[in-house]
């Protein structure tokens, strides 16, 4: 495989720009006014991503986003997160190209991550996250739009 050829010369696949910002909010109906209103950000979409039990609004500034996260259940990884340290920054999500192969590489590298495997995320994107412990404490995920497979 090139990407392994290329991964084994240090030439790792680089990332793309930061994709959105993931902001865990109690409540999308409390939060978007200061979003859309104050800061004037246009509503793309509201989604629900079952998988994560939570319910996203993406709301596009310049070249990312910023990706509202309420909790749609107890257990859902938002509601556990808030319940430990509040609303807030939840992750930082990074554009890449080859998502498949930049986690191979990661794990070759003996980066611990959450998914070996792409999931779904909002708005159909690949996404995967890395854990925080190997990335100092931020939940980094890695998100392949649609449309641009690598
Ligand atoms: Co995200």
């Amino acid at each position: 495989m090139l990407e392994q050829a290329a991964a084994l010369a240090g030439a790792f696949r680089a990332l793309g720009p930061v994709d959105h910002i993931g902001i865990a909010v109690p409540s999308l109906a409390e939060a978007l006014p200061f979003w859309q209103a104050t800061l004037g950000l246009p509503l793309a979409e509201i989604e629900e991503v079952a998988d994560q039990k939570v319910r996203t609004a993406i709301l596009p500034t310049g070249e990312a986003r910023v990706e509202l996260l309420e909790p749609t259940a107890e257990d859902s990884p938002i509601a556990v997160y808030m319940a430990k340290r509040g609303p807030g920054i939840h992750h930082v999500a990074l554009r890449v190209q080859g998502l498949e192969a930049k986690l191979a590489e990661l794990k070759a590298a003996g980066v611990r991550l959450i998914d070996e495997v792409p999931r779904l995320g909002a708005g159909g994107n690949r996404i995967a996250f890395l854990h925080p412990k190997a990335t100092g404490g931020v939940l980094l995920e890695l998100c392949e739009p649609v449309g641009h497979p690598g």
